[in-house]
């Protein structure tokens, strides 16, 4: 219950839009990087027009989310291995792994985290 009114509490944060970053990432390259790997095929992505998939959830304000899956905290060290392989990360996620390698990933939560 004290965790449940935490979570609610971090989701309300009065206005702050970006609790989270990635400050060794290059969101540029997380862009271009998710229009090749083809996450909008399956997610809606600011910045992001075509495709706009609706088989997982969008991904618009990442970085205000306090979980993200299952139920994960969500912190740059869980959402990266989420990203490249969110099977073994969250065990029952519907995601598949992506073919990126863990640099790629953390530019991908740099972008996430700012949009
Ligand atoms: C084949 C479809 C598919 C592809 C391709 C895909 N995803 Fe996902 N993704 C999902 C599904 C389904 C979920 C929800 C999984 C769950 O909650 O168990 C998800 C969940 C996520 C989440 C967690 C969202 C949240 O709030 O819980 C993030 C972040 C994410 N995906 C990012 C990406 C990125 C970045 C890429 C490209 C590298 C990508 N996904 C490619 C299907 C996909």
């Amino acid at each position: 219950m004290v965790l449940m009114a935490l979570a609610l509490a971090a989701c309300s944060g009065a206005g702050e839009t970006r609790t989270r970053a990635v400050p060794s990432g290059d969101p540029e390259r997380g862009l271009r990087i998710m229009n090749e790997v083809g996450c909008g095929s399956c997610h809606a992505i600011p910045g992001i027009d075509w495709p706009q998939g609706r088989v997982g959830p969008p991904l618009s304000g990442m970085g205000g989310r306090a979980l993200i899956g299952s139920g994960l905290p969500n912190r740059p060290e869980t959402l990266i291995p989420y990203l490249m392989n969110a099977p073994v990360a969250d065990p029952g996620s519907a995601m598949p792994p992506m073919p990126i390698s863990e640099e790629e990933a953390r530019d991908i939560a740099a972008y996430l985290y700012e949009h």
